[in-house]
């Protein structure tokens, strides 16, 4: 796919329908538009918090939205999943202005009321088809909430784990990434193109390359030339246009120089033009009133020049509804760029039905019925058991059941953490915490075990920081109330009486998720202090790993028997990390980030490029070649990689021809044979590297994976087609192109243990 090409295509698609019959859509919206006031278009381009999140809301004439309804200055709410709420509301809506009934969104990131584990979590399934019933059953509960748009999927492809965001996504790899993209549009949207009651409209965020903030530091600035971008992040925002997304949110960095809230590039040429996405854009939280800081202009210039660039919803900056009637009036926009933004947005009103029924998202029978069901709740355990990453077993796991174990830690017995970020909506306090789970299946005793930190500012902050700005002021509970001592002579105690230890130490949901950067990524202190007065007991350790990013795992992955990563596995997770480790489930995930060895290696990933003075990743210092002097180039766990319960064996790769016509296709195939004791799911890896290329391309890159189950014993044969598609990559000129030349196809478990043949493209 040429970019260009598809520009010209697109140009000649659009001059054909100009000249076709109007859509009853295009008819019902001219009228509508022909009967608003120029304040009424402006005011369905401004979305509101709904009041600062209060759930508990009723709607008064002094709440701030109903004043902004009334003076039909407000298009859409988010925020609030109290339905009467968005019921009296919306009634307001249709009674002021002209009529016009709110978009009600909301952040809806990994389930809503019944939560699945993080989408960082779920991206280790490799299972779109996981990913997209997670996302079905999101948007069935949500809707029933009355909610018709959801501030998801979020696909910022993340290279470097200090970035607390990290957890909202999908990993480092663009192919996954886009993959997975469309396994949610799907799941939130439905695989047809009309809206029935319980499909809701997605928002892909965050728009564009969020991610790639440097230095791992939340909102910082991106700098990515146009080629790595197109090549290393943009296809899951393409892959989510191609599936149907019905609306994007712009992005807090900038790019090439320009906020992306205000980038032309980003929202027209690529989104709109090259993909055809034909849906609307709405910023960030208050990313308009930030261009201001980002030293562009005051906020009339900036919202003037938001709209020029496409954006079409302003969420709490204001900017919109204050200055563009002004910005109009002095001639810096047109009455065009107003109507066009508002078309969109009535558009996706439209296309929700919103107009045949403002209340259809708001049946009370649904409510009632829909929402964290039991068959729901069932699901959320089946989703999280595919997303345990068991990354070291010395043999210790699975354990029997019946066996005595102590779990120990801060995590172990906190049933919010299973959660994890961005789920303010759902029953926390009643999510299975890793205690809860493992007590249903043997005999288990539990110790707190240690503090979050040493460092009682950096805990406090992490605890209590969201509250230090939404709520200043309020009396916060005491920490470290008991000493650390104490903590770990207890859980000590309780791990000399038991046959085994199951550690559960890591990242509380705060020290992940939105404003949550660090630049230490390992197993906080206070928490290693009790990994090693547990380790001296002599007694097994198995630590149970809670996070929402890679961490820096050198120590215990030396110290500990078993390491098994659970993230923030979701509702049911204590018993689907009971179900993997008492061998009910032979653990099938697979990272799909890269675990460095230490932060000093950020950003790290995979698919880097080789440089002239290529270092292989496992050999130590060498002078004068691309490495460190203290530390390995590789990750301590690779992408891709993940163990299980049994062993598999690849075959070599083989090609159905060597040889593949440029229009042509060619099969890669490998047998994995289950040698194993026990039937399992595998994870089997395809990668490409263009050997000699007009731009340099990187060493490995991801261009198929199939999940197989394999009986103890019995062997599958795993094909891949390759076209070429799979072989192009955006060149210099930013050209979608396949080179002709040698291609190495690599087949694995993991994106270290790979087998190459060569395939050449003629
Ligand atoms: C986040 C978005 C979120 C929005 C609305 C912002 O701070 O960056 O991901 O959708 O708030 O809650």
């Amino acid at each position: 796919m040429k970019l260009k090409n598809i520009a010209i295509g697109l140009a000649a698609a659009l001059s054909v329908a100009a000249c076709a019959p109007k859509s009853d859509m295009d008819k019902y919206i001219d009228d509508l538009m022909s009967r608003m006031t120029l304040e009424q278009k402006i005011g369905q381009l401004n979305l509101h918090s709904a009041s600062g999140f209060i759930s508990a809301l009723r709607v008064t004439e002094e709440d701030e939205n109903v004043k902004l309804l009334r003076a039909g200055r407000l298009g859409g709410i988010y925020g609030s999943g109290n339905t009467e709420y968005l019921r009296e509301i919306q009634k307001v809506a249709l009674e002021s202005g002209a009529g016009i009934p709110l978009i009600t969104g909301m952040d809806v990131i990994h389930g809503f009321e019944t939560v699945f584990p993080v989408p960082l979590a779920l991206s280790t399934s490799w299972n779109p088809d996981l990913v997209e019933k997670t996302a079905r059953i999101a948007a069935k509960e949500a809707t029933a909430r009355g909610i018709n748009w959801v501030f998801s999927p979020m696909v910022d492809i993340c290279r470097d784990a200090r970035w607390g965001r990290i957890v909202e996504g999908g990993g480092e790899d663009p192919f996954l990434g886009g993959e997975l993209a469309k396994a949610y549009v799907y799941g939130y949207q439905g695989r047809d193109d009309a809206f029935d009651n319980t499909d809701v409209m997605t928002c892909v965020k965050h728009y564009a390359l969020y991610g790639g903030a440097e230095a791992g530091r939340d909102y910082n600035s991106v700098f990515l030339s146009r080629q790595e971008a197109l090549n290393g992040y943009l296809r899951p925002y393409q892959q989510a246009a191609y599936a149907g997304a019905g609306s994007y949110m712009s992005s807090f960095n900038e790019f090439e120089g320009i906020p992306a809230t205000m980038n032309t590039y980003l929202m027209d040429e690529l989104l709109r033009k090259a993909w055809g996405f034909e849906g609307f854009i709405v910023s960030d939280a208050t990313a308009i009133l930030e261009e201001v800081a980002h030293g562009i202009g005051d906020l009339q210039e900036v919202s003037a020049r938001s709209l020029q660039a496409g954006l079409d919803m302003d969420m709490n900056s204001d900017g919109f509804v204050g200055t563009l009637e002004k910005s109009l009036r002095e001639g810096r926009i047109y009455q065009a760029d107003i109507d066009r933004a508002c078309r969109r947005i009535l558009e996706a009103k439209y296309k929700l039905g919103l107009f045949d029924d403002p209340f259809k998202y708001l049946d009370p029978e649904r409510a009632a019925r829909d929402v964290y069901t039991p068959e729901h709740l069932a699901f959320a355990r089946e989703a999280a058991r595919e997303c345990l990453v068991l990354l070291k077993n010395d043999g210790v796991l699975p354990l029997k059941k019946g066996t005595r174990v102590a779990v120990v830690g801060p995590l172990a017995n906190d049933a919010s953490a299973m959660a994890g970020t961005w789920s303010m909506s759902s029953h926390n306090a009643e999510s299975i915490s890793l205690f809860q789970g493992i007590s249903e299946v043997t005999p288990a005793t539990y110790a707190e075990g240690s503090w979050l930190f040493k460092d009682k500012e950096i805990e406090e902050n992490i605890l209590y920081g969201m509250m230090k700005v939404f709520a200043p002021g309020r009396q916060l509970p005491p920490i470290h109330t008991v000493p650390q001592q104490k903590l770990v002579a207890d859980a000590v105690a309780k791990a000399r009486q038991a046959d085994v230890v199951i550690a559960c130490v890591g990242e509380v949901p705060n020290m992940n998720g939105e404003g949550a950067s660090r630049t230490d990524i390992s197993v906080p202190d206070a928490q290693v202090e009790l990994l090693k007065a547990l380790k001296a007991t002599g007694k097994p350790v198995v630590m149970v790993l809670v996070t929402g990013r890679p961490l820096t795992l050198n120590w215990e992955n030396e110290q500990m028997d078993a390491i098994l990563n659970v993230w923030s596995p979701g509702s049911e997770g204590g018993r689907a990390v009971a179900d993997v480790l008492f061998g009910d489930y032979s653990p099938s995930a697979k990272l799909t980030t890269s675990f460095p060895r230490a932060v000093g290696q950020l950003p790290l990933y995979y698919n880097h490029k080789n440089t002239g003075r290529p270092h292989p990743d496992d050999e130590p210092y060498r002078k004068f070649t691309s490495c460190y002097e203290d530390e390995l180039n590789g990750p301590l766990y690779p992408f891709g990689f993940g163990l299980s319960y049994t062993t598999f064996e690849y075959s070599p790769v083989t090609l159905s021809s060597a040889e593949m016509p440029m229009d042509g296709s060619v099969t890669a195939s490998v047998t994995v044979t289950n040698s194993g004791g026990r039937d399992a799911d595998e994870i089997v890896q395809l990668y490409i590297h263009d050997i000699y290329a007009t731009s340099t391309r990187p060493v490995k890159e991801l261009k198929g994976f199939k999940k197989v189950h394999i009986a103890a014993g019995a062997s599958v044969k795993v094909d891949f087609t390759l076209t070429k598609e799979e072989l192009s990559y955006f060149n210099h000129d930013c050209d979608w192109v396949c080179e002709p030349g040698d291609f190495e196809i690599m087949v694995g478990p993991n994106s270290w243990d790979t087998e190459a043949v060569i395939l050449r493209v003629l």
